[in-house]
């Protein structure tokens, strides 16, 4: 048997008619980046950060390297650095110690809460930080969830003007914008009209529209010990999957007064990202969670994946399926790598 080894190349010429070549667009590194449909800078970025109380800590978390509880005074120079580079916008969350913690988050409004304080000290000393903070009872509650339990259940109505609370509280702080996390029904509009009524009424509110009982959250759980005690968060976060609840979620925050929305995880919903920013005229953002990261940096350190490209080529995604901005724990080793270039 014999195989023909020339190929005629003004017949597939002919056959293919290539008046049409995309690699044309594609030629060299100005060109490229002329036609580039999608851009992703610091602007874009929120930086989540853990915090604890106490003086002169930073422990990397286990399930998340390259990440760290800090206590406030080690956590200046960082946010310094961090604000140097352009990332400027940061998501908080307070590590509360179990002895503080019980069944109605009491401690999230405590007038000696450390993380209302190290919040007022940020403001004070950058004041053009932005600052974001995240409204859940979780890290507070000695029960793990999001919301009030009673004979084993997340009670919904009841759990509002906790939530309510700790808003204010954070607003009173300086919070810029407010980040409902907990999935419970009616809490934005609850929110909004509280906030208003307290005289925050420039206090923003991004809604945890769209957060999924998604299995990418372990690391954070990690950072602030807040796994919850018994079952699991079905009951309010979403079932992976479905889409049409989510345009439901949507609507309705948007409706009580969201003022941007949030999808979480990003990197398995990126169809629901797109979905959002197709049917809504605020800005649409993406929570690039800790697992999401935590799985990059494994295989980066076992040298699996390089880093720096996988890393934008994920952030990247999220932007092109309609995320304005992200939040990701990449946000500071992303600054770097767009300062080195
Ligand atoms: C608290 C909250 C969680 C995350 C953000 N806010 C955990 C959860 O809902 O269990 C997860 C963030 C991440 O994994 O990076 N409600």
């Amino acid at each position: 048997m014999t195989f023909k080894t020339t190929i005629n190349l003004s017949f597939a010429k002919k056959i293919l008619a290539m008046y049409t070549r995309p690699r044309r667009n594609r030629k060299n590194a100005v060109i490229r980046s002329m036609v580039e449909e999608t851009k992703l800078g610091v602007e874009n970025l929120i930086y989540p950060i853990f915090l604890l109380d106490g003086k002169g800590i930073k422990t990397e978390v286990k399930s998340l390297p390259n990440n760290f509880r800090w206590s406030l005074d080690m956590l200046i120079p960082e946010i310094e650095a961090c604000m140097k580079l352009g990332v400027k916008t940061f998501d908080l969350f307070p590590a509360v110690d179990e002895s503080l913690k019980d069944k109605i988050a009491s401690y999230s409004y405590a007038s000696d809460n450390f993380y209302l304080d190290a919040i007022r000290k940020l403001k004070a000393e950058f004041p053009e930080m932005v600052i974001m903070s995240d409204v859940a009872m979780d890290p507070y509650s000695s029960d793990g969830h999001d919301g009030l339990v009673e004979n084993g259940e997340i009670v919904n109505d009841k759990t509002l003007p906790i939530l309510a609370k700790m808003a204010i509280a954070q607003a009173q702080a300086g919070v810029d914008i407010i980040g409902p996390s907990d999935m419970m029904d009616g809490r934005v509009g609850y929110l909004r009209e509280e906030l208003d009524e307290a005289g925050y009424e420039n206090t923003s509110i991004m809604s945890y529209s769209v957060k999924y009982a998604s299995a990418f959250y372990n690391p954070f759980r990690d950072a602030l010990d807040s796994a919850p005690k018994s079952g699991d968060k079905k009951t309010y976060q979403m079932n992976p999957a479905n889409k049409r609840e989510a345009l439901l979620e949507a609507e309705l925050d948007y409706s009580e007064g969201a003022d941007m929305l949030m999808v979480k995880p990003a990197l398995c919903y990126l169809d629901v990202i797109h979905l959002l920013k197709e049917n809504f005229n605020i800005p649409i953002t993406a929570y690039n969670v800790s697992g999401e990261c935590a799985m990059v940096y494994a295989a980066a350190r076992n040298g699996w994946l390089n880093y720096e490209p996988v890393m934008y080529e994920m952030l990247l995604s999220m932007r092109r399926a309609g995320a304005d901005a992200i939040l990701t724990y990449f946000a500071k080793d992303f600054a770097e790598m767009v300062k080195k270039k």
